[in-house]
Order: C-alpha cells, then sequence, then structure tokens
C-alpha cells in the first residue's frame, strides 16, 4: 500500500514537471500518437468503459460525457493515478501513453461533437433553476420544493435515456412511490398528492405541502391515480436545452 502511494506520488511529481514545461495544448499530436492511444483505450480502457465508452452509469468517456469537465492534464492524471476508492484503477502506462489516450478521446469527442449535441451540466444547472422552473417542484441538495421526487443523487440511480425520457415523457414510466393520487371527500374537497398506502379503511397522501394526510375511505366520494403533474418539456425546451438538463441531472450523484 506504502508503495503504491509513493509511486504515485512520484508519477504525479513528474506530471506536474512535465506539464510545468511543455502544456499538453501546445503539443502535436501525430496520426501515429492517435493511433497508438486508440490500441491503447481498447487494450486498457474498454474491458470496464466499453469498446464505445458507455458502459458505466453516468459516464461516456466515448462522447466526453463526464460528470464534470476535466482539462486534458486531469484527465492523463485520472489514467494514471485512478480515482482512490472507486473500481477506476490506476494504470501501468507511462504519462506519455496516457496523454496519447487522451489525445485519441479529445479527437472522438471533436468528431461526435460536430454531429451530435454534447451536453452542458453548467447550462443545465442554470435552466434548472430558470426556464425549466425545476426547482418549484423539486429538491437538490436541500434547496426547492418537495412536490416531487429530491433529484440530489438521480444522476446515480437513472441512465441518460431514462433522464431524457422523464423529460419528455413524465408519464412513460413513474416510480411507484411518485405515483399521484386524488381523493374527493364528500363535501366535494379534492386533495392530490403522492399515494403513500392504502388499505381497505383508509388512504396516506403527501400533500404539495409535503404534509402527511389521513383520509378514511368512509369520507371519500372518489379515489384514483392521476397523472404525473409534471409537464412534459418535450417541445417548450429545445433539443440542446433538453440535453444541457440530462447532463446536469447526471451530474448528481452524491449527497
Ligand atoms: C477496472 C475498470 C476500469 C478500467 C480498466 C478503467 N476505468 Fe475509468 N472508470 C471506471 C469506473 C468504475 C469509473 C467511475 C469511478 C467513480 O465511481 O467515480 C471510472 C471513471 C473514469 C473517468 C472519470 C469520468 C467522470 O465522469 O468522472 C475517466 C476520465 C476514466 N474513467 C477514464 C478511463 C480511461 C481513459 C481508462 C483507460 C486508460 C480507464 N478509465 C480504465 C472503471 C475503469
Ligand atoms: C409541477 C411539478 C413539476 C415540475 C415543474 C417538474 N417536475 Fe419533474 N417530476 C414531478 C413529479 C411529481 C415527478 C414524479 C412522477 C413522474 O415521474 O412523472 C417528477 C419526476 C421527475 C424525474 C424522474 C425521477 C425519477 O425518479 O425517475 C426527473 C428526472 C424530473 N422529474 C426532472 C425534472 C426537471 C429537470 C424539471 C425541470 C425541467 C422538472 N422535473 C419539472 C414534478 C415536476
Amino acid at each position: 500500500m506504502r508503495t503504491k502511494t509513493f509511486t504515485a506520488a512520484l508519477i504525479l511529481g513528474a506530471l506536474c514537471a512535465l506539464f510545468h514545461h511543455t502544456p499538453l495544448h501546445a503539443q502535436h499530436e501525430t496520426a501515429s500518437d492517435l493511433l497508438d492511444g486508440e490500441t491503447a483505450f481498447k487494450a486498457s480502457c474498454a474491458n470496464c468503459h466499453g469498446p464505445d465508452g458507455d458502459q458505466i452509469q453516468g459516464i461516456d468517456i466515448g462522447r466526453g460525457r463526464l460528470r464534470r469537465p476535466m482539462t486534458d492534464a486531469e484527465l492523463v492524471q485520472t489514467i494514471l493515478t485512478g480515482i482512490p476508492n472507486t473500481p477506476m484503477p490506476a494504470t501501468q502506462m507511462s504519462p506519455a501513453q496516457a496523454s496519447q489516450v487522451v489525445a485519441y478521446l479529445r479527437a472522438r469527442w471533436a468528431s461526435i461533437s460536430a454531429t451530435t449535441l454534447v451536453g452542458d451540466a453548467a447550462r443545465g444547472k442554470t435552466l434548472f433553476d430558470t426556464k425549466g422552473d425545476c426547482a418549484s417542484c423539486h429538491r437538490v441538495q436541500g434547496a426547492g420544493s418537495g412536490l416531487g421526487p429530491d433529484l440530489t443523487t438521480i444522476g446515480a440511480a437513472r441512465t441518460a435515456a431514462e433522464l431524457q425520457r422523464a423529460l419528455t415523457d413524465p408519464n412513460a414510466q413513474v416510480q411507484p412511490q411518485d405515483r399521484y393520487y386524488r381523493v374527493t371527500l364528500n363535501d366535494g374537497t379534492q386533495v392530490e398528492g403522492r399515494l403513500l398506502s392504502h388499505d381497505t379503511f383508509s388512504v396516506h397522501l403527501l400533500d404539495s405541502n409535503q404534509r402527511l394526510r389521513a383520509f378514511s375511505k368512509a369520507d371519500l366520494r372518489e379515489a384514483a391515480f392521476i397523472t404525473s403533474p409534471m409537464p412534459s418539456y418535450a417541445t417548450t425546451l429545445t433539443a440542446q436545452e433538453l440535453t444541457d438538463l440530462v447532463s446536469y441531472l447526471s451530474s448528481l450523484r452524491t449527497r
């Protein structure tokens, strides 16, 4: 363990020195660098990240959809030292080989972004708080409303495709604990909320003010599931805005 840490520190030191003198951006990769990078990627990364780089949930290193933007130097460092306390291992590559992998990935991302949309999590966060008005129903890290599910760690629970679908087709797949229910009391009053439980005699809802409401079935004229109160954003947000929001949501992983 000690030797490992020591080696990592040595590599890091060497790296800092390397980048201090030759910033990566200033280097020009040759075609053979890119080919070597591709070979190394296939040999050392594809077994976990997949040949297209999208096999680890929430990370698409084939398209540059990382949890947070990384500079080339940070990418090289990640490859060399791994990410502590996660399955992402340190590799045995030299810093030069790691830079070739990064050059290969960057070239791939550039060629893909010319044809497909790449999300920007920072823009997505702004949309979440402004135009999307998502915080009026959702909470992230304690801020926002509890009407809809808490999204603080939604990126760890859903794939990008699932998130995209939640935004464009909210009723397609609703988690059982998020189903909405409406009761109509005998006096005509209606209450809507997330259904917590119901049995032969009673119904429990969490209403829009996050209050637990209990009803006796004898007092109800009607009770039924209703569609999700979440609007579809399929037409109100552009494709780019949706992609940005999905990037942001994917980045929400830890409390
Ligand atoms: C043994 C499996 C494994 C191998 C091999 C592997 N990775 Fe990873 N990698 C992971 C896992 C798992 C994560 C997510 C770690 C976490 O939970 O933060 C990750 C995370 C990353 C991240 C951070 C992404 C982000 O959005 O934060 C980058 C970049 C990355 N890997 C690149 C590579 C490259 C390049 C290679 C090949 C040199 C490689 N990985 C090899 C499993 C692996
Ligand atoms: C009027 C309230 C409301 C608004 C506004 C709203 N949501 Fe929702 N959202 C909900 C409710 C309720 C659910 C749970 C039912 C469902 O899945 O449709 C939900 C579900 C979700 C889910 C799926 C959660 C899961 O566990 O799979 C995501 C993701 C989501 N919303 C994101 C957003 C984003 C991003 C915005 C803003 C662009 C937004 N919502 C705006 C009420 C809302």
